[in-house]
Parts: C-alpha cells; structure tokens; sequence
C-alpha cells in the first residue's frame, strides 16, 4: 500500500527517509522520551538510527510516519499489526513519540487523530490498541481524549529502562472514534 502524506491544521505527516536518520538519532538519544517506549534503547546506538530506517522500507515494520512541521521533522507515529506485539488484543497497536521541546502543544494528539482518520476505516477489525506505562499521564490522556478506554492492566517491558513497567492495555473502536467526534 502506497501510504499518503497526511495533512492536518499544523502538520503533516509523512513517510519517513533515510535523511531522517540524524534527527531520529538526536531525539531517541534523549531519555525522557526512550523511558516511555518499549523498543528504543538508551544509550542509543550510533546505528540504530539508519537500522530502524532500513527496516521501514523493507515494510517489515508496521506503518511509521514522520511528524513534521514547516519540514522539520519533530516525531513519530506509527502503527503495527496485530501480530507484531501480543498485547493480548486482536488489534493493531498505534505508538508514538515527540521530541520534548515539542511537547504540551497538542501536537501529537492532532497527529494520532490524523493518522486514525485515515487508517481506520482500512482496518477490518474496526479497532486498535495502545499500550501506555502507568507513569506516562501525558500519553494516558492522550489517548483518552481521543476515546481509548482501558481494558486490562499488564506489566510491559522498558529496554531504555531495562526493566519491566506496570502498563495500561487501552482500546480504541471506529464507532467511539466517531463519537468522540474525530472522524
Ligand atoms: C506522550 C507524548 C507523545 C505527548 O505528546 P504531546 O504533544 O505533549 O501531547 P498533547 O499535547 O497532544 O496531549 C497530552 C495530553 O496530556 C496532558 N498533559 C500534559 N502534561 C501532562 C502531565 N504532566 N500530566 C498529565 N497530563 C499531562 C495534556 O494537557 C493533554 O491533555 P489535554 O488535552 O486533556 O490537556 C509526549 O509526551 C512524548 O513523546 N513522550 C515520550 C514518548 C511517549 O511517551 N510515547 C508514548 C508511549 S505510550
């Protein structure tokens, strides 16, 4: 599948390119942000960067586009299939991160509902999934103003961190989406 740009009021959203690489590198490196991911090591490696990309254009790797703004790129957001993470839900699993200079605007909020504006009505299953750590109330939130509800509580694991975190299992389906008057 061809995957369009995604304009919304203050962005776009954007398949990404090798040239994002350097900008990926500056923003992974910071803690603040890796702490409240799964995957994303600290340190970050000096290739992980360009190994990540790689992987995106062999279309291993779910969908994952570039948050930008005025052409700088200032995130991501992506989404994976059901199958690339047992979250115990057969639903698709959106995640996300913000450079943190970026952070409290409602930036990733315009841009996850951009992404599902789009994405939804494709997915068969009319659902999708998060998985938030109990000590991130900013993505919480997020998702909840954008009609995620909890399913379960878990226990999900931080390579930043390396340890496991306490997370919350959240689901979003197309019909509350549309409720919430985002779609
Ligand atoms: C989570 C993250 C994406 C949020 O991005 P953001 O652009 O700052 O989020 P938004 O501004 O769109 O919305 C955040 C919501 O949390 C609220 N919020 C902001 N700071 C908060 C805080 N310290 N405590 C609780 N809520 C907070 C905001 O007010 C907003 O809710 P509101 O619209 O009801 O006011 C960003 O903090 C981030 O990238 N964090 C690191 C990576 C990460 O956590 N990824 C998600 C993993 S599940």
């Amino acid at each position: 599948m061809r995957i369009p740009d995604l304009a919304s009021d203050r962005l776009v959203l954007r398949p990404l390119r090798p040239s994002d690489a350097p900008d990926l590198a500056k923003y992974c490196q910071d803690i603040e942000v890796s702490k409240y991911l799964a995957v994303v090591p600290h340190p970050y490696p000096e290739n992980a960067a360009n190994d990540w990309l790689e992987k995106q254009d062999k279309g291993v790797a779910g969908i994952n586009m570039a948050i930008t703004r005025n052409d700088a790129l200032m995130g991501v957001v992506g989404i994976k299939a059901s199958t690339e993470r047992d979250v115990g839900i057969f639903a698709p699993t959106i995640g996300y991160w913000l450079a943190t200079a970026y952070w409290g605007k409602g930036f990733m909020q315009e841009a996850v509902r951009r992404l599902l504006d789009w994405y939804l009505p494709l997915e068969p299953t009319e659902k999708m999934c998060a998985a938030a750590f109990e000590d991130n109330p900013r993505s919480i939130n997020l998702l909840r103003n954008l009609g995620f509800e909890e399913v379960r509580r878990d226990t999900g694991y931080s390579v930043a961190r390396g340890e496991k975190v306490p997370e919350i299992i959240m689901q979003l389906t197309s019909e509350r989406f549309q409720q919430m008057g985002c779609a």
